[in-house]
C-alpha cells in the first residue's frame, strides 16, 4: 500500500522535489494534502494533478487545515519557509506518525517543544540527513563536521561582501534553493543555523561540531568516533537523496542518481576551514548554543527580519551581524516557553520588538 503523504510547503523548492520523488515511486507514495502559500495557481494545479486536498491561507483565509486529511496521512513532509504550522506538526507527531523535517527554523527555534518526538523526526536538510546516515545518532560519536559549499559570496573580499547586491547574494554556485536559505548560505548564517540544528538533533555540544567548506557540494558531513575512525558522506548536491531517504527510511529507494566521481577520486576533495574574518556570521550558531534555547530562537527570528531588511536595503551585512548578536544577547536571560501557545506569543513579541529596533536605526 502506498504511504499517504501530507506536504507542507508543496509549492517551494523542497516541496516540489518531494513531489518529484513521489512521482518516481507512485506505488510507494501518494499525496493526500498539499499546503502552500502565495503561489495559489501552482497549488491548485498540483491539487488537480494528484486529486488531493490543498490548503493555502491565500486561498482559504485564516481557516484551519483540513484536520481529517492531515490525520489520515501516514507521513508528513514539512518544507514551508514558515514555522506557522508547528502546532499541526506537533499534533501529527503526537499521533505517532513520522515527520520529514526540512524547515530548520523549527529545529533551531522550537526544539524543546518537539524533542520528546525526536524518534519520529527525520532530518531532510542534506547535511543532517548525511549525519544521520553515517552514525551521528549512534553511541561513540566524538565530533561531527557540517559541510558547506561556501555560498554565493565565497570568493568575494570583505568590502565586496559588505556591498553585495541581492542578485549576487541569491546566485548560489552549487545549490538551487528558495531565497531565504540562499541568503543565509551567502553569509554562513545557514551553517550557523545548521550547527544548532545538529546540536539539537544529535544531542551534541557546540565544541563537538565544526563547520568545513567543500566547494563542489559533494561531501555533506563527516562523523568522527571515539575509536579514531571517521565516516564521510559523499553524494551529488541534490535534495532528492535526503528527501527520498527521509520518506522511505529505513529502506533506500533506487533513485539511481549518478554517484559523485569514482571512490578513487575521493582524495582529490578539499576541505577548508571557513574564513570567519570574512564571514563572522558563521560563528553565531556556536554563540547562540552557548547562550541557551531562547537566544537560539531569537537568532532565527532576527534572521528572518534581517533578510527582509537586506532585501529592502535597510541593513547592510555588518548591520545584520550586529542585529543578530544583539538578538542572541538580549534573550539570554529570558526563560524558554513551556508550550507552543507560549512559543508563538514570545515569537510575536520578539518580532514586534525587533522591528521597533529596525525602525529606530
Ligand atoms: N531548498 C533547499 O534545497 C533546502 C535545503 C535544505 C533545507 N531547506 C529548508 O527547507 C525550508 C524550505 O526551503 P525552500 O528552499 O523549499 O523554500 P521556498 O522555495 O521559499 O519554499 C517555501 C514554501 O513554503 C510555502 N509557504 C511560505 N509561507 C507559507 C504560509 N504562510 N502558509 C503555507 N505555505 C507557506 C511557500 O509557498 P509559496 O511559494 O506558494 O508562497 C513554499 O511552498 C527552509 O527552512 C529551508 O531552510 C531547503
Amino acid at each position: 500500500m502506498a504511504l499517504k503523504v501530507a506536504v507542507i510547503g508543496a509549492t517551494g523548492s523542497v516541496g516540489k522535489q518531494t513531489l518529484e520523488v513521489i512521482d518516481r515511486f507512485p506505488d510507494k507514495f501518494v499525496p493526500t494534502l498539499l499546503v502552500g502559500g502565495k503561489n495559489v495557481e501552482l497549488l491548485q494545479i498540483l491539487g488537480k494533478k494528484y486529486g488531493c486536498s490543498v490548503f493555502s491561507p491565500w486561498l482559504h483565509g485564516p481557516a484551519e487545515l483540513p484536520l481529517d486529511k492531515l490525520e489520515s496521512s501516514d507521513i508528513m513532509v514539512y518544507a514551508a519557509s514558515t514555522v506557522d504550522y508547528l502546532n499541526y506538526m506537533s499534533h501529527f507527531l503526537g499521533l505517532g506518525k513520522p515527520v520529514c523535517l526540512s524547515t530548520k527554523e523549527i529545529i533551531v527555534e522550537a526544539w524543546p517543544l518537539i524533542e520528546s518526538f525526536s524518534g519520529l523526526i527525520r532530518p531532510v536538510d542534506s547535511e543532517h540527513s548525511a549525519l544521520w546516515r553515517i552514525g551521528a545518532k549512534e553511541p561513540g560519536v566524538k565530533s561531527i563536521y557540517v559541510v558547506g559549499s561556501g555560498g554565493s559570496l565565497r570568493d568575494r573580499k570583505r568590502e565586496e561582501i559588505e556591498n553585495a547586491t541581492l542578485d549576487q547574494v541569491l546566485s548560489h554556485p552549487v545549490w538551487n534553493m528558495g531565497p531565504k536559505v540562499t541568503f543565509d548560505s551567502a553569509f554562513l548564517i545557514n551553517k550557523s543555523m545548521e550547527v544548532i540544528e545538529a546540536s539539537h538533533l544529535f544531542n551534541l555540544r557546540g565544541e563537538q561540531i565544526s563547520i568545513v567548506i567543500e566547494r563542489t557540494g559533494s561531501i555533506h558531513a563527516l562523523v568522527d568516533f571515539v575509536d579514531g575512525s571517521r565516516n564521510v558522506f559523499f553524494s551529488k548536491p541534490t535534495m532528492l537523496i535526503p528527501i527520498a531517504y527521509a520518506l522511505s527510511y529505513p529502506s533506500i529507494l533506487p533513485l539511481d542518481e549518478e554517484t559523485v566521481r569514482q571512490p578513487g577520486d575521493a582524495l582529490g576533495y578539499r576541505l577548508d576551514k571557513p574564513d570567519f574574518d570574512r564571514f563572522p556570521w558563521g560563528k553565531l550558531g556556536h554563540y547562540a548554543l552557548e547562550l541557551g534555547y531562547t537566544s537560539r530562537m531569537a537568532f532565527s527570528v532576527a534572521d528572518e527580519i534581517a533578510f527582509e531588511c537586506f532585501k529592502d536595503k535597510i541593513m547592510k551585512p555588518s548591520d545584520i551581524y550586529d542585529f543578530l548578536v544583539k538578538a542572541i544577547e538580549d534573550y539570554r536571560a529570558i526563560s524558554y516557553p513551556e508550550s507552543i501557545t507560549e512559543y508563538f506569543s514570545l515569537r510575536h513579541d520578539m518580532i514586534e520588538k525587533m522591528w521597533k529596533e529596525v525602525r529606530a536605526i
